[in-house]
């Protein structure tokens, strides 16, 4: 089936799904964007993803193209018109197009609006939490805002790269204290040799992500021990287990950091049983939604 791609209006064929060569998302990088997971045809945690979106648009004002009913309507839209069951959205925001110059356009500028929809195998994700990943360690050479989800990620995608050159899935960034801050493209936990469940607080470093938000209501909920704290590579190489939560992942075991591996090197009954969770939450979010 050909892919529809939803762009400023129009649902497009893939091949004329096109943008101004003078778009400021392309650029300056002077976009943003979130990723909401769908299943069962339904688009899950839509309202966390669309109030962090309005957030990253305020934080650099940029003007909302649209209510955030019209941009709800746009993804649930693209996800029908592809006929996606389990996979993805992509819905991205840019500032517009103008001639190139640093300073802003006029606030009324038409902003630039792109969705895509993919599918995704469950069934192949599933197989990969039971295996776990590897992922590596690697600076930190992300701008200082990374609170805002902007499109600007060739650190991010500089750092996968040489995940996957050492056969890793994931990069762990470190900041300049040696300390953890995330992974390029999810957050990252550890459950300690004493039970704690730990991560990065979202105050400094990191992105507050929607899945580490649902995960952490549910420990709360649960009554399980989890704190927000940074934790260094070493801790995190003699932890009892690790794992890394995003809109596409879920929770995901890390059996491995720098080629070392973590508890046993396989997936922990701790980050097992909280993906079942997660993944059951997910399912209930999208039969209900
Ligand atoms: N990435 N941290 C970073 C730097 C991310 O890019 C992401 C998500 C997360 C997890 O956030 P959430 O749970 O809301 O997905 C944390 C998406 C999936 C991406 O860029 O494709």
């Amino acid at each position: 089936m050909a892919r529809i791609i939803y762009v400023n209006g129009q649902y497009l064929n893939y091949n004329d799904a096109l943008i101004h060569c003078e778009d400021r998302g392309f650029l300056f990088g002077d976009a943003v964007y979130e990723v909401c997971p769908i299943i069962a045809c339904r688009v899950v945690d839509e309202e966390p993803h669309l109030m962090r979106l309005e957030r990253s648009m305020r934080e650099l004002a940029i003007q909302p193209p649209m209510s955030r009913a019209a941009l709800s309507n746009v993804l649930r839209e693209t996800v029908r018109r592809n006929r996606v069951i389990d996979g993805s959205v992509y819905l991205q925001v840019s500032r517009g197009v103008g001639k190139r110059d640093f300073l802003f356009p006029a606030a009324s500028t038409p902003r630039t609006v792109v969705c895509f929809a993919r599918s995704h195998s469950s069934e192949r994700l599933e197989a990969l939490a039971q295996k776990g990943i590897a992922v590596i360690s690697a600076p930190d050479e992300r701008w200082a805002r990374v609170d805002i989800k902007t499109v600007q990620l060739l650190a991010p995608a500089m750092a996968k790269e040489k995940a996957r050159a050492a056969n890793a899935k994931e990069a762990w960034m470190v900041d300049r204290d040696g300390y953890v801050t995330e992974g390029a493209s999810a957050n990252a936990w550890i459950v300690t040799n004493y039970g704690e469940i730990a991560t990065r607080s979202a105050s400094s470093g990191i992105l507050r992500g929607v899945t580490r938000t649902v995960l952490m209501e549910f420990l709360a909920k649960n009554k399980l021990r989890f704190t927000e704290r940074p934790f260094t590579v070493d801790e995190a190489k003699g932890a009892a287990e690790a794992f890394v939560t995003s809109a596409t992942n879920y929770v995901m075991p890390v059996v491995q950091l720098d080629g070392q591996p973590i508890g046993d090197g396989k997936p922990g009954p701790v980050t097992l049983r909280l993906r079942q969770l997660v993944v059951a939450a997910a399912k209930t979010a999208a039969s209900a939604g």
